[in-house]
């Protein structure tokens, strides 16, 4: 079958940028810390090939920014990072309006007293969940701002009552949000992925990166080596590389692993 390209990938499908709402999540992702946490967690699950999260970060010099170009760039490595984080899953619409006040109008946030190195759009593919929106975005906004990053969060919602087609839902959410961008970096994140530990750095880097090597759900090891899902982040050339996501899978569940296979196809494994 002839495979759709990233820019065919619309159908039932609405973008928002993010709106709070609020309630429970219930799975919880521990990402391992950037450095001593991960190497043991990697070594563990004998995943290293594929986890170039150890890899030099790029250090960005790409990146505009409609900021005071005599301001410092930010650290890669902000000070102020907690290491394990409290995830709070019942915070509701009102409670995370209020304490996200330093959000900008649409989601955007973006350090004021330093130029952030990258700019990264978090895509959300999403349906049916909406309990879930309120943590996630209370818990990332948070998040990303410690991490002194220039970004926006985008939930990508699938309308209409075909099974979720969680590649296409992305592939628009890449698309719609490079429309507000340009974003130098992307992560396609999964609601009920909420990473436990800020030093877990939200930055692409020169091969693509699998965030979610040790979630909860899957008693913190990689379920299996190809698992290549909950949050992973590439390069906005990365992603075209790949001509995005498949847009054929219908249902929950591949889209992933075909994704994995994509990197891998186009040697960027390793
Ligand atoms: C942050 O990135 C957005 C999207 O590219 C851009 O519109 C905005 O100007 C950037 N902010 C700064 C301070 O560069
Ligand atoms: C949305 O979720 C509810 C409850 O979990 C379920 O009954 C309903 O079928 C779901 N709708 C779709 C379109 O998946």
């Amino acid at each position: 079958m002839q495979e759709t390209s990233i820019y065919q990938s619309y159908k039932n499908l609405k973008i928002w940028s993010f709106k709070i709402a609020l309630a429970v999540c219930f799975l919880v992702l521990l990402v391992a810390s950037f450095m001593t946490n991960l190497e043991k967690v990697i070594h563990k699950n004998n995943a290293h090939k594929r986890l170039e999260i150890l890899s030099v970060p790029v250090t960005n010099t790409e990146s505009k920014c409609e900021c005071n170009q005599q301001q410092p760039s930010c650290p890669l490595h902000p000070q102020d990072l907690k290491g394990r984080l409290t995830v709070m899953d019942k915070v509701t619409l009102t409670e995370a309006e209020t304490k996200l006040e330093r959000v900008k109008k649409g989601g955007f946030w973006w350090p004021s007293d330093c130029k952030a190195i990258w700019r990264v759009a978090i895509i959300v593919p999403y349906r049916n969940r909406s309990s879930q929106i309120a943590p996630f975005v209370f818990h990332m906004h948070r998040y990303l701002q410690r991490q002194a990053l220039n970004y926006s969060i985008y939930i990508a919602e699938q309308e209409g009552n075909d099974p979720f087609n969680k590649g296409r839902v992305m592939n628009v959410g890449f698309v719609e949000a490079q429309k507000e961008g340009p974003w130098d970096c992307f992560a396609f994140h999964d609601i009920d992925m909420l990473p436990e530990d800020d030093r877990n750095l939200y930055y692409c880097a020169s091969q693509p990166r699998h965030l979610a090597v040790a979630a909860s759900q899957f008693h913190y090891k990689l379920p299996y080596y190809q698992f290549f899902g909950g949050a992973i982040l590439l390069t906005t050339d990365q992603f075209k590389t790949v001509n995005g996501f498949s847009n054929s899978l219908w249902g929950w569940g591949g889209s992933d692993d075909e994704m994995w296979n994509r990197i891998k196809v186009s040697g960027m494994e390793k």
